[in-house]
């Protein structure tokens, strides 16, 4: 069962927000062989472009591309093909983006030699009740909606989601123990919140179903990164 088979620090994808490659690729070295992937989400992207993942991929570092991909379904299709090319391991599209541009999406990932994981974003954490039932008219509750979003993701052939740590539980026990759930959010007891509000520690996470946890600021932010990301794994194991 995957939920199982992963080893503490590789559940750990550290987020590397910012605008300088350099100081991204220092602090992915830092903390190598102690956490399982750096995420590249768009900032990052914006300031160094296709070549920064490739630095990254080079370096032996697995890279999680939170590109967040929504548009139609062949634009989203190309645009997975040509990301995996530079070697990232899992990449995101948001699954509002509907079952036609995930399963195009999924199609044209899974031709490829060496696929990466393909995740569904759920509902940005920034949504909450009232944007979800004011802005979008969406009628279900947030949670309901997430696992809506889940199924649809999994329907689609993608091998996960993105979901906060509010939603793993709900998610894993409608989608199953083979489906990745990716949790941002993640903060241990030891480490502020930063603006952060529907917050977990790793471990209850973890408990709750999530495979794999996006944790940026407590560990980057850290006056020692690598021990505070020594201080997440152990708290896993
Ligand atoms: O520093 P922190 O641990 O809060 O970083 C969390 C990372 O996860 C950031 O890159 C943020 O953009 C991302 N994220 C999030 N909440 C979501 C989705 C993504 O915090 N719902």
């Amino acid at each position: 069962m995957e939920a199982t088979a992963i080893e503490p620090q590789q559940r750990i994808i550290v987020a590397l927000d910012c605008d300088n490659g350099v100081e991204a690729l220092g602090m992915a070295e830092r903390l190598s062989g102690h956490v399982g992937a750096v995420k590249v989400g768009l900032e990052l992207f914006n300031a160094g472009g296709p070549q920064t993942l490739r630095r990254f991929v080079e370096t032996g570092t697995r890279v999680f591309y939170d590109a967040k991909l929504h548009d139609i379904p062949v634009t989203v299709a190309r645009a997975v093909a040509v990301a995996a090319r530079t070697g990232v391991w899992m990449i995101n599209l948001h699954a509002t983006g509907g079952s036609a541009m995930m399963q195009q999406a999924e199609a044209a990932n899974a031709e490829l030699q060496a696929p990466p994981l393909l995740i569904g974003v759920t509902l940005l954490t920034s949504l909450d009740e009232r944007a979800l039932a004011d802005d979008l008219r969406v009628s279900l509750s947030p949670l309901h909606y997430v696992v809506h979003l889940a199924k649809l993701a999994q329907a689609a052939g993608l091998h996960g989601v993105v979901a906060s740590p509010r939603e793993a539980a709900a998610v894993r026990e409608a989608c199953g123990s083979g489906f990745l759930i990716v949790t941002p959010g993640v903060r241990p007891t030891w480490a502020a919140a930063d603006d952060q509000k529907r917050i977990a520690t790793p471990a209850e996470a973890v408990a709750d179903g999530a495979d794999y946890l996006v944790i940026g600021r407590p560990i980057t932010r850290a006056s020692d990164p690598l021990a505070a990301a020594m201080r997440v794994a152990e708290e896993l194991a």
